[in-house]
């Protein structure tokens, strides 16, 4: 399992001022309510079903099945969203998801159908106390579904930002099975989905109780053909991020000299890592845009390059945008169209430094 060393504790990062809204973006929205339509239409079919999701956020999954009047509970620790979510009429538990919590959750509502998770079980680094509390409160026949960055993107794609406090956890298929195989669980379906540049839903279900579709070991030969357990390919990665940094830092510099001006488009995490690895700072990027109303006005933690509304971005456009939210690019450039045709260009760097 490729994870991170440091931990930085739970409470520091998902708390009443944490700040990101997945009902944000209209390709998660979209996202989302097609998940909970599979999910009502395939797991949640029986009598009185119930689904518990880890990491609710918003309500972006679970206002669809609270409007479908299925049982559900979402557990969420960070007072912001869980608010929100509420008011779209979800039923949280404000608490962080581990054993005790599954079993309190059992005890008060009884055995789920579906345990639920995205972009968040990778968040958790007591993993093993999460899995010991899925298999308390899964019902015999019930399914883990979660959906995760995967591993094979981030080093395939170089998508090197993907790396920062909040994902403590990269996934491979062959790491989740062996995970799964240690808490009594089998994997047994797998599917990659584009959220977020590429990530995979897995399935685990109790052993013996689902049939293992043909995807999973056809991804585990995949990764191994594509040496996703080879020492070589994550020394190689390396060279390549270093490699985005320098090219980066030069085009940036170079356009300054030029007198162009050059913004920064979306806040997300991923900004963090470029600006605090790459030492990019408001010299080069006066300031980055970001829809989210509650990073605005705030910086960006480390490289301080201040967060703005939208609207700035076009009073007057930038010469070149630099796309941080490169994971939500085709809605963003759909929107920003106008900037195109003024002549603004879209400055990328995974998975290397281009213009477009
Ligand atoms: N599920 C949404 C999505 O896919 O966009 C939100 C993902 S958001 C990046 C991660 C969420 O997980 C945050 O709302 C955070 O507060 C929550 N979270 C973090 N640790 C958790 C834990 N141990 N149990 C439950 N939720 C947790
Ligand atoms: P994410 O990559 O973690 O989903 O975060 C994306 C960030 O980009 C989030 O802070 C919202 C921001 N964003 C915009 O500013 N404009 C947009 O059109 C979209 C889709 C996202």
């Amino acid at each position: 399992m490729v994870q991170l060393i440091d931990e930085m504790p739970q409470e520091l990062r998902y708390h009443a001022e944490y700040r990101y809204h997945a009902s944000g973006s209209a390709g998660h929205r979209r996202h989302f309510a097609e998940n909970a339509r599979r999910l009502l239409a395939t797991e949640l079919t029986g009598r009185d079903p119930f689904i518990v999701e880890i990491g609710s956020n918003d309500g972006v999954l679970l206002a669809s099945i609270a409007q479908a009047g299925i049982r559900h509970l979402g557990v969420e620790p960070s007072a912001t969203v869980a608010e929100v979510a509420e008011s779209k009429g979800v039923q949280v538990l404000r608490a962080f998801f581990d054993e005790r919590t599954a079993e309190a959750i059992r005890s008060g509502h009884g055995m789920a159908d579906v345990v639920f998770g995205a972009n968040t079980i990778c968040h958790i680094a007591h993993i093993d106390s999460v899995l010991r509390g899925v298999d308390a409160l899964l019902a015999p026949h019930g399914v883990f579904v979660f959906e995760e960055p995967y591993l094979g993107t981030v080093i395939e794609g170089t998508a090197f930002d993907q790396i920062y406090d909040e994902h403590v956890l990269y996934f491979s298929v062959t790491s989740v099975q062996a995970m799964a195989a240690h808490f009594g669980f089998e994997l047994v379906d797998v599917e990659p989905t584009p959220l977020h540049g590429g990530e995979i839903r897995y399935t685990l279900a109790r052993v013996g109780a689902r049939a293992v579709q043909p995807s999973v070991p056809r991804m585990i030969g995949e990764e191994l053909t594509r040496k996703l357990t080879d020492p070589a390919t994550f020394e190689r990665f390396g060279r390549t991020v270093e490699r985005i940094r320098e090219d980066l830092v030069t085009l940036l510099t170079r356009l300054r000299a030029a007198g162009k001006r050059v913004v920064g488009y979306g806040a997300p995490g991923k900004c963090a890592t470029v600006t605090n690895y790459c030492d990019i700072r408001p010299d080069l990027v006066p300031f980055v845009c970001d829809s989210t109303p509650a990073k605005q006005g705030r910086l960006v933690p480390g490289s301080h390059l201040p967060v703005r509304p939208p609207a700035a971005f076009s009073d007057p456009y930038p010469d070149y945008a630099l796309l941080f939210a490169w994971n939500h690019a085709d809605e963003i450039m759909a929107k920003e169209q106008d900037f195109r045709a003024g002549g603004g260009q879209w400055i990328r760097y995974v998975p290397e430094v281009h213009i477009v």
